[in-house]
């Protein structure tokens, strides 16, 4: 049962990409910052903070990264948590800040992700982002994550025709949406025609149906919606929270062409804030590969099973169409650094719903959502948002 409603207060978020010149403890502080800042907050006044990094140990050697990134942003001495979900770490931490608040336990929280991913080969990359699959049956058979991923985009086309060239239009699209956005790894376009040409890494995807190995960090700060104008004019309203688990081992799913995760995870969402999929004006969805956005779009109930492939590669989803997604450049254009991922879309959602957007603005943007997931599918979190005034 909820007992308070939540509102987020504050943003920020530091440029993704290859930060070759910076440390984990750099990009916390410049996501921090500019989220306590957004907030009009002090430090002090930071009553618990939730830390999500997937991999900082293998990646960088750095463990305890909460009460590490509770250090670097001033908050001493406060209960620091770290939150490991594999890329669904951010969601999970949101999700934990919102628990807290909303039980009365803890006024003000922070919620924090970041990874430093770029400091290793790809291939070390790839071990590390295995874990989030299951170890002894799949990684180490030897399969990776664009191996999965590959293995329900087989299944998709095989099922329902989807085709190589409906994949990339996602990929053209977030690319798109990318270049719009400061903050985003890559600010480029491309065409279908660069995706059909780009390397492949496992069949059927290729180099530019991947999210990329990234750096990168974003915060939020949540409060209870009664105390939240104190911190500012627009706070936006957390109105669902809702999180769900399947097995890790794809072999053992009902479906290679669902999330079940996601839909379980979507329909409770939908119901605690008396939505539906049509309600929705913006959404950060979960696409780590081309195939991922295609599963998400069905999974939360914009489109029928098969039917979004094709939506998407006609234009349904570009910005400012039926239904705007992933207007950051999501995972494949603004980046995927795995622990600052779902922080970093609900920072977006908030940019959207405030129509602090600038060129990537939707049109009267007033319900958002986030969808993030661990793994290929063995966690997800969804959220919904609104405006609160
Ligand atoms: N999209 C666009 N460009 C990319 C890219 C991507 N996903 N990945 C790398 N590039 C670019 C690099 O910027 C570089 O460009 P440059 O030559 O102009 O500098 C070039 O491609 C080669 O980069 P490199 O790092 O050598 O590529 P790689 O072959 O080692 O790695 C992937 C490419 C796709 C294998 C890697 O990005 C990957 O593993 N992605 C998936 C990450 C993942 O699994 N995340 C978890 C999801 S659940």
């Amino acid at each position: 049962m909820i007992m308070r409603d939540v509102a987020i207060v504050g943003v920020g978020m530091s440029k993704f990409g290859e930060r070759w010149s910076s440390g984990l403890k750099d990009l916390m502080a410049e996501a921090g910052i500019a989220a306590l800042e957004d907030a009009n907050i002090s430090s002090h006044e930071i009553e618990m903070l939730y830390g999500s990094t997937m991999a900082s140990g293998r990646f960088v050697g750095q463990e305890h990264t909460a009460a590490l990134m509770a250090d670097q942003l001033g908050f001493h001495n406060i209960p620091a948590v770290r939150l490991e979900n594999a890329c669904a770490s951010g969601g999970s931490a949101l999700r934990q800040g919102y628990i807290a608040v909303a039980s009365g336990i803890h006024d003000i929280v922070v919620v924090g992700g970041v990874e430093k991913m770029t400091d290793v080969t790809s291939g070390e990359a790839s071990t590390a982002l295995g874990g989030a699959g299951d170890q002894e049956w799949e990684l180490f058979q030897g399969i990776t994550f664009p191996g999965l991923y590959a293995l329900m985009a087989k299944r998709h086309m095989y099922e329902y025709g989807t085709t190589e060239e409906q994949m990339a239009s996602v990929s053209v699209k977030n690319h798109d949406n990318a270049s719009k956005n400061q903050y985003a790894q890559f600010r480029r376009a491309i065409t279908i025609d660069d995706v059909m040409r780009s390397k492949m890494v496992s069949d059927p995807l290729k180099l530019l149906d991947c999210s990329p190995i990234s750096d990168g960090a974003a915060v939020a700060v949540l409060v209870p919606l009664e105390k939240a104008k104190k911190y500012n004019d627009t706070p936006i309203k957390i109105v669902a929270s809702a999180q769900a688990s399947d097995t890790l081992r794809l072999a053992e799913r009902d479906s290679l062409t669902e999330i079940k995760a996601t839909k379980i995870a979507a329909q409770n969402a939908y119901k605690q804030a008396k939505l539906e999929a049509k309600d929705i004006d913006v959404v950060e969805v979960h696409d780590c590969f081309s195939i991922a956005e295609i599963l998400a779009m069905e999974d939360l109930g914009f489109y029928k099973k098969g039917k979004a492939a094709k939506a998407i590669a006609d234009g349904e989803t570009t910005l400012n169409s039926k239904l705007s997604v992933n207007t950051s450049g999501g995972l494949k254009g603004c980046g995927h650094p795995v622990g600052a991922t779902g922080i970093k879309q609900a920072a977006e959602i908030v940019w959207q719903l405030r129509g602090d957007a600038k060129e990537r603005q939707v049109k009267n943007a007033e319900v958002g959502m986030t969808h993030n997931v661990g793994g290929s599918g063995a966690t997800a979190v969804v959220h919904i948002y609104k405006r609160a005034d």
